[in-house]
C-alpha cells in the first residue's frame, strides 16, 4: 500500500508500520481519538522523495514551513538553527556542481540549507561582558541538534502542506565551497540540505530495523546486533524483490549496500572544517 491509500485510517496505520517494522504494535490499543489516529497515520507515511511535479513552491510558502519549522524547540532555548532557501540560479548550480550524481536536486522547486549557527551564541557572551566558558564539543553538538530537530519540523511542515522532501548530506562533500557559495560566516557550519516540492509520484515507505532492535523498555544492554540486521536484510530484500521489474538484478541486502556506500571515505574532512570555522571540538 502507499501512504495515501483510502482505507480507514486504523488499518492504514497498522498497515503502514507492518511495511516498516514486520509487526505493527497494536493500534486500537493505544487507546487513541480517531484525529490522532489520523495524525500519526501521516506521520508514519513519510518517505523521501526524488523526483517532483513543474508546480513551483513559492518563496512565500517556505517562509511560512520555516516559520512552523523554526517553532522547534531549542536546546537551554539558545536558537542556534538557521534555514537558508536558496533561490538564485547562480548559487543552486553551484551547489548542484557539489552534486554531480544528484541531477535531481537541480529539478527540485525549492532547495533549502539547514545550517549550526554557533555564532550568536559566541556573541552574546562578548556583549554581556563574559568569558565564554564552554568552548568544546558540546558547544558544536547542540546547534546541530538544533538544526536537525527544525529540519524534521519543516518536512513534517512540507508534508502538512502537500509537499514532500529529501534530506541531502552530500552537498556537506565539498564543505568549504558550500561555505562559499552560501557565505556563512565564522561558527555557521551546514548540517543538511533540503529539496522540497510537490510529488511525481506515490511511493511505498522504506522498511525500517525491528522496533525490537530500537525501541528499548528501560535499558538497552547488550543485543545481538548482528541476528536484528539479518532479520532486517531478509525483510528489506523481499520488500525490494516485491517491486522489482522483471529481468531487474536480485535485490541486495541492506547491510551489503550500506557497507559498500561507506566502503570509501567519506567527508574525512568535514572535521578539520568544523574547526576552521571557528569551533572547538575539544
Ligand atoms: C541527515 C540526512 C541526510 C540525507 N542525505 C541524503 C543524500 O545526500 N542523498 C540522498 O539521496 N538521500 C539522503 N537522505 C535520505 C535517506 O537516504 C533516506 O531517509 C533513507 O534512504 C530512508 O528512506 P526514507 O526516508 O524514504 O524512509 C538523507 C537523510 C537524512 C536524515
Amino acid at each position: 500500500m502507499h501512504p495515501d491509500d483510502p482505507q480507514d485510517d486504523t488499518t492504514a496505520l497498522s498497515e503502514l508500520l507492518t511495511q516498516r517494522f514486520g509487526v505493527s504494535p497494536d493500534v486500537a490499543a493505544a487507546g487513541l481519538d480517531p484525529q490522532a489516529i489520523a495524525a500519526l497515520r501521516v506521520i508514519a507515511g513519510q518517505t523521501s522523495h526524488r523526483r517532483w511535479s513543474a508546480r513551483a513552491v513559492p518563496a512565500e510558502a517556505v517562509r511560512l514551513l520555516a516559520a512552523c519549522a523554526l517553532s522547534a524547540p531549542s536546546k537551554s532555548y539558545l536558537q542556534q538553527a538557521d534555514i537558508i532557501d536558496v533561490r538564485d540560479p547562480g548559487r543552486r548550480a553551484a551547489i548542484q556542481a557539489i552534486v554531480p550524481t544528484l541531477p535531481w536536486l537541480s529539478a527540485a522547486p525549492a532547495l533549502l540549507v539547514f545550517c549550526a549557527n554557533g555564532r550568536r551564541f559566541e556573541r552574546l557572551f562578548d556583549r554581556r561582558g563574559k568569558p565564554y566558558t564552554n568552548d568544546h564539543l558540546d558547544g558544536f553538538f547542540n546547534p546541530v541538534v538544533d538544526a536537525a530537530l527544525v529540519m524534521m519540523n519543516f518536512v513534517n511542515a512540507a508534508r502538512a502542506a502537500g509537499l514532500v522532501a529529501c534530506p541531502i548530506s552530500m552537498v556537506r562533500n565539498h564543505p568549504k565551497r558550500l561555505a562559499e557559495i552560501l557565505e556563512l560566516p565564522r561558527r555557521v557550519v551546514p548540517v543538511a540540505g533540503l529539496c522540497v516540492g510537490h510529488p511525481a509520484e506515490a511511493r511505498r515507505v522504506n522498511p525500517r530495523l525491528s522496533l525490537d532492535a530500537t525501541f528499548h523498555l528501560d535499558r538497552i544492554g547488550e543485543r545481538d546486533d548482528d541476528a536484528d540486521c539479518d532479520e532486517f536484510d531478509r525483510r528489506y530484500v523481499a520488500t525490494r524483490e516485491a517491486v522489482l521489474p522483471e529481468g531487474a538484478p536480485a535485490a541486495r541486502p541492506w547491510s551489503d549496500e550500506r557497507a559498500d556506500q561507506y566502503a570509501n571515505a567519506q567527508r574525512a574532512d568535514w572535521g578539520d572544517f568544523v574547526r576552521s570555522a571557528g569551533f572547538d571540538l575539544g
